[in-house]
C-alpha cells in the first residue's frame, strides 16, 4: 500500500534532482607537455601532442574519470604554469627531485630514467669527468643541467643552455658543443634514429636512477589521488606494461 506512493515520491525527487542539476560539461583538465622530448613527448604532423607520456596520461585519465587535453607548453615556465592557473597537469618526462617536490607535488613514480652523454663519433671522452674543459649542452633547468653544474660549476661558462633538448643536439652536430647531457630514453632515441648525425653515447657510473612522476599545483590533494588511483589502475590491469612495451620493447 506504501510501497506506490513512495515509488512515486522518490522518481519525483530524482526528476527534480535531475533537472536542477548543473548544466555545465565536466571540467576539462589542461595537461603541459613540452612536446620536443621524443619518444615521450613530440608533436605530430597535425600538431598533436603525442608519446609515451601522452599514452600513459590518456590512460590514466581514463580510469580517473579525467577529461583532459593537452597543451604544448615550454619546459621554461611549465611548472609556473601550474601556479597561475592556466594548466592543471604536467606530464613531461619530469624527473622528482628534493628540490622540485618542495614546489609542487608529484603522483608517485612511472619511469625510470637516468642520464645518459651524447657525443660525436670521434670524442675520446669515456666518462663524465672527461668532460671537464669541455663545453657542454644541456636544455635549462633539467637534471641533465644539474649534472653538468655539478662537473664544471653553477656559473661554468662551459654550460650552454638551450630551451629545448633538440636544440642543444642539434648544436653538438654543428660543433657548438662538445656533448649533451640529457635523459637516456631521449638520447637513445635520438641517436639510433640520426644515424647521419653520426654521434655516440657515454653511460657514467655516477649517474644515479631518475624517476619521472605526473605534476599538480602544490596542494593539489584531490586531483592528486584521482590520479594516482589511475596510474595504480593502469599498473594492475596490464594497461602500463602494454603501453612500456610499445615504446621501450621488453
Ligand atoms: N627529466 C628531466 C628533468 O626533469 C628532463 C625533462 C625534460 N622534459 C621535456 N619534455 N623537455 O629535468
Amino acid at each position: 500500500m506504501l510501497r506506490t506512493p513512495f515509488r512515486f515520491l522518490t522518481t519525483a525527487l530524482l526528476a527534480g534532482m535531475m533537472l536542477n542539476a548543473p548544466a555545465h560539461a565536466a571540467k576539462t583538465y589542461q595537461v603541459a607537455t613540452d612536446a620536443a622530448y621524443a619518444p615521450f613527448e613530440s608533436l605530430n604532423e597535425k600538431k598533436e601532442a603525442v608519446g609515451f607520456d601522452m599514452d600513459i596520461m590518456k590512460a590514466v585519465a581514463a580510469k580517473a574519470g579525467l577529461q583532459i587535453k593537452f597543451v604544448n607548453t615550454p619546459w621554461e615556465g611549465i611548472f609556473a604554469s601550474l601556479n597561475n592557473g592556466d594548466r592543471d597537469i604536467v606530464i613531461s618526462a619530469v624527473t622528482i627531485t628534493p628540490e622540485r617536490k618542495q614546489s609542487m607535488d608529484f603522483s608517485e613514480p612511472y619511469f625510470e630514467a637516468k642520464q645518459l652523454i651524447a657525443v660525436g663519433q670521434s670524442s675520446k671522452a669515456t666518462k663524465l669527468a672527461d668532460l671537464k674543459g669541455k663545453k657542454i649542452g644541456v636544455q635549462t633547468g633539467t637534471t641533465g643541467d644539474e649534472v653538468a653544474q655539478k662537473l664544471l660549476g653553477k656559473t661554468s661558462p662551459n654550460i650552454k643552455r638551450f630551451e629545448s633538448t633538440p636544440l642543444a643536439i642539434q648544436e653538438l652536430q654543428s660543433g657548438g658543443v662538445d656533448a649533451v647531457i640529457a635523459d637516456n630514453g631521449v638520447v637513445v632515441n635520438y641517436v639510433s634514429n640520426n644515424a647521419k648525425a653520426k654521434l655516440k653515447t657515454i653511460d657514467d657510473a655516477t649517474f644515479a636512477k631518475e624517476y619521472y612522476g605526473i605534476v599538480v599545483k602544490k596542494g593539489n590533494k584531490a586531483l592528486l589521488e584521482q590520479i594516482n588511483k589511475g596510474l595504480a589502475a593502469i599498473k594492475a590491469d596490464g594497461t602500463y606494461d602494454k603501453i612500456y612495451k610499445q615504446y621501450f620493447g621488453k
